[in-house]
């Protein structure tokens, strides 16, 4: 998702009712590629009676919400939405809608970091703002959600979520291979002081790029990665300056900067021959996160190869999204507030 809608700073909130408690644990089939579809999704089947949904699954947002038909066919305001690979959630009755006055509102809103205006008190308004300007409309519904596992079958949870009806200039009429979003954001920024793994410094083989160490976060639902335009600039230049003579670079539709090669890439192994330099990142207290050429470029229909990373004006931070954490497994223990990978 937050591709289309360019990086999205935080906003995250599975909010999971009781009972929980007992299926401590789940797993679910990730579907999807950071090329061409652009999104890493999971099924969850919603309401009563349950409906799939593809939700990407995103460490960079708090809110996790659907596509939604709130005002059905009597809404003279169109729903400004992206057409998604289902059709849209609606709730069913006035019940689902969470009122202004709950605690769950006031969670939202809180990690939101925005003030509730009860103009509406029957339901839960919020906005969501991202770092390109766009808005996102919608109000927190509750709804039950059913597992597509055997293994849970008398567990019954109900599930908060927003169910956005405004999804913001940038939707347009572009389909969608997910119809929202599953927010994992929860405590998964790595902050000085607050976790172990402290703030980072960015290298390009030996050379360190941008002279300030910043904070990392990992956003899982950006298929690309992001830092801030000047660092952006030197990283493009160093590499550039590090390249083999056989590439060219050539215009693509897919993104601002690739390159031909002796002969179109195919695979992975075919980058390897060609692209050698090695991001790191390093982390104070001396963990490295390695990125490799196959971590930082993406091979188009054209076979051409993509530099997967992008700069961002007014960006303070290195948001590292799914490209570059292909082929890691990457746990996010919220409770500890930890974070790991490995290879
Ligand atoms: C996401 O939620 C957490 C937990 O409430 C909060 O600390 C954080 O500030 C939120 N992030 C943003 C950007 O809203
Ligand atoms: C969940 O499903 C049950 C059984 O169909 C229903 O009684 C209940 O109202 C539903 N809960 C919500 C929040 O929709």
């Amino acid at each position: 998702m937050a591709a289309r809608w360019a990086p999205v700073v935080g906003l995250l909130l599975l909010l999971r009712l009781p009972p929980m408690a007992s299926a401590s644990s789940m797993v679910f089939k990730l579907d999807g590629n950071v090329y061409p579809d652009r999104h890493f999704y999971v099924t969850f089947n919603i309401g009563e009676p349950a409906k799939p949904y593809f939700l990407d699954v995103t460490t960079g947002s708090n809110l996790t919400w659907l596509e939604c038909d709130v005002c059905g066919d009597s809404c003279k305001i169109r729903n400004k939405l992206s057409q998604g690979p289902h059709p849209l959630y609606r709730p069913t009755n006035e019940n689902k809608f969470v009122p202004c006055a709950h605690s769950l509102c006031d969670a939202l809103h809180q990690d939101l970091g925005e003030h509730k205006d009860c103009l509406a008190p029957t339901q839960c308004n919020y906005e969501i703002k991202y770092l390109d300007g766009a808005s996102f409309l919608g109000v927190l519904v509750i709804d039950n959600l059913s597992f597509p596992t055997e293994k849970f079958p008398k567990t019954h949870p109900v599930i908060a979520f927003g169910c956005g009806y405004n999804q913001g200039r940038n939707s347009g009429n572009k389909a969608s291979v997910v119809d929202g979003v599953l927010g994992l954001g929860r405590a998964l920024r790595i902050k000085p002081n607050d976790y172990s793994l402290g703030r980072e410094t960015l290298h390009l083989d030996t050379k360190q790029i941008g002279a300030n160490p910043m904070e990392l976060v990992l956003d899982s639902g950006s298929p690309y990665t992001y830092l801030p335009d000047s660092v952006h600039v030197q990283l493009v230049s160093s590499l550039k300056a590090s390249l083999s003579k056989s590439l060219k670079e050539v215009p693509d539709p897919e993104l601002t900067l690739c390159w031909k090669g002796p002969r179109p890439f195919r695979s992975v192994d075919d980058l390897k021959k060609e692209f050698k330099p090695l991001v790191s990142l390093k982390l104070e207290h001396g963990v490295t996160m390695m990125i490799p050429p196959k971590n930082y470029l993406i091979i188009t229909e054209s076979g051409n190869a993509c530099l997967g990373t992008r700069g961002i004006r007014n960006l303070y931070m290195y948001l590292i999204g799914g490209i570059s954490l292909q082929d890691q497994l990457v746990i996010y223990d919220n409770e500890k507030e930890h974070i790991g990978w490995m290879r």
